[in-house]
């Protein structure tokens, strides 16, 4: 697949087929997804997979703070993957003390690079998926055991596409685009 076409028709999915998705391809997935840049290649990123429907389910019902669009989403998809990243390292020196003005920035910068990457490689993979952001932290934390010292930067449901929605509408380049020349 040409990178220009995954980058344009890449589209979140929020329905799914009820067909489940094998660990070997999450891992090719996965493995894409350690290719994306990262603070002084920090590498923070982490993921949780969750096939486990009992586990899932519980995401959707206790996680999502009411959030029905979420909770549809989440009972409709395979799985969820939990993006984590790991706290005061990216923007950060070695002594603690932070890089740059933008202080903690950078985790979340970081980790929007690898959710994208993570994205475009299950397109190519004929997969669907949706960054979701709506969600309880200590919740997911609770329920996933995530380890101490981590962040849960994102959940991201993923699976096998059963709709294929237009692309929202973008704005054009003389509204993004401004030059100094
Ligand atoms: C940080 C972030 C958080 C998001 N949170 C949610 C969410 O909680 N639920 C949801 O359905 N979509 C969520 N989205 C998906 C956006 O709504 C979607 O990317 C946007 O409408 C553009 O559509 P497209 O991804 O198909 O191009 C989120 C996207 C990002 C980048």
């Amino acid at each position: 697949m040409e990178i220009l076409d995954a980058i344009k028709e890449r589209r979140s999915i929020r329905r799914f087929k009820q067909k489940s998705i094998g660990k070997d391809i999450i891992e090719r997935i996965i493995s894409y997804a350690a290719y994306a840049p990262s603070w002084k290649n920090s590498q923070t990123a982490r993921y949780i997979a969750v096939l486990d429907p009992r586990v899932k389910d519980r995401l959707a019902n206790e996680c999502l703070m009411n959030f029905q669009f979420n909770v549809n989403t989440v009972n409709s998809a395979p799985a969820v993957i939990a993006l984590l990243t790991q706290n005061k390292r990216s923007g950060f020196e070695r002594d603690g003390s932070f890089s740059t003005g933008k202080g903690e920035h950078w985790q979340s910068f970081d980790a929007g690079i690898a959710a994208q990457t993570l994205c475009l490689a299950a397109h190519a993979h004929g997969l669907g998926t949706v960054i979701m952001g709506i969600y309880d932290e200590a919740c997911v934390k609770e329920v996933l055991s995530v380890p101490e010292g981590f962040s849960v930067s994102a959940l991201i449901a993923i699976g096998y596409p059963d709709e294929a929605p237009d692309a929202p509408p973008r704005k054009d380049s003389s509204t993004l685009l401004s030059y100094i020349d």
